[in-house]
């Protein structure tokens, strides 16, 4: 049955862990479906791992809407959050007419957005407007660059504190899920124990309330660059690889397509057609 907000909170007060995996399309979306997992992110990382841009900057509102609604037609049964763009949400006007969008026309169930205190005013429109909200603060890869790059963040009595602030602003304002992405686990740990809703840490250690992994991560789909705190389940980009090699031999030596994948004549028509011979 599918979870819904409410459910989230009791798995959390239960101490039961809430799996999050992105998906991006149609047959990603049934196999995570088919696996159980908790929820859905269209996440941006789309943009990487799917479309081949450096970061998620470029991701455009019209191709997070395009796979969301592809998600959403591959797992019928499960949540599914899609992530808000880089400048999608720049202003309450634009947040709350590409967050409608994102609902009405993708078909999700909540949206994400970066940021901590500085998106407050955001989610409160949002959340007043009856659009859910998910929070993402740690590594912001969409503002990666202010960050100082893909870095670890709140290693630092200032920086801790401030996401630990960040985590209660979002919270106040509305957010019913916070992603937590590259911070030491203390600092989950500790925002994880100090807030009512779930924390969902990547790169964030244990004491999250769950994790969240990239779908072509997890599965050895995207090699360019692999994360510290990736765990690789599968390596289906190499298994694919061979794949399409022994289709490329057997086409060069005649090996495809044999009999099975041939349609043929019966002799019958055959002989009508062309006579004896
Ligand atoms: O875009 C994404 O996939 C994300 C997750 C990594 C949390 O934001």
């Amino acid at each position: 049955m599918k979870k819904m907000i409410p459910d989230f909170v009791k798995m959390k007060q239960a101490g039961e862990k809430i799996s999050m995996l992105t998906a991006y399309d149609y047959p990603s979306a049934q196999w995570v479906e088919e696996a159980g997992i908790d929820t859905i992110l269209v996440g941006d990382s789309l943009g990487m791992v799917v479309l081949g841009y450096d970061s998620t900057v470029p991701v455009t509102m019209e191709e997070i809407l395009h796979h969301t609604k592809a998600v959403r037609r591959g797992a019928t049964k499960t949540f599914v959050i899609a992530d808000m763009p880089f400048m999608s949400y720049a202003s309450v006007d634009l947040a709350l007419m590409n967050a409608g969008r994102l609902l009405k026309e993708g078909g999700a169930d909540a949206v994400k957005l970066e940021g901590g205190v500085n998106v407050v005013p955001i989610v409160l429109a949002l959340t007043r407007a009856g659009i859910p909200v998910v929070g993402h603060i740690g590594l912001t890869p969409q503002t990666a660059n202010q960050l100082g790059g893909f870095k670890v963040q709140g290693r630092d009595i200032d920086s801790a504190k401030q996401l630990v602030k960040d985590g209660q602003a979002l919270e106040q304002a509305g957010a019913f899920l916070i992603v937590l992405e590259a911070i030491p686990r203390q600092v989950a740990g500790q925002i994880s124990t100090d807030l009512t809703i779930p924390t969902i840490g990547i790169g964030a250690g244990l004491d999250c309330d769950g994790q969240v992994l990239v779908f072509h991560d997890i599965l050895g789909l995207f090699e360019r660059f692999k994360p510290k705190f990736v765990k690789q389940y599968a390596s289906l980009g190499k298994e694919a690889v061979l794949a399409l090699q022994d289709f490329h031999k057997e086409v060069k030596s005649s090996q495809f397509p044999a009999s099975e994948h041939t349609f043929a004549l019966s002799d019958e028509v055959i002989e009508k057609l062309y006579g004896n011979k």
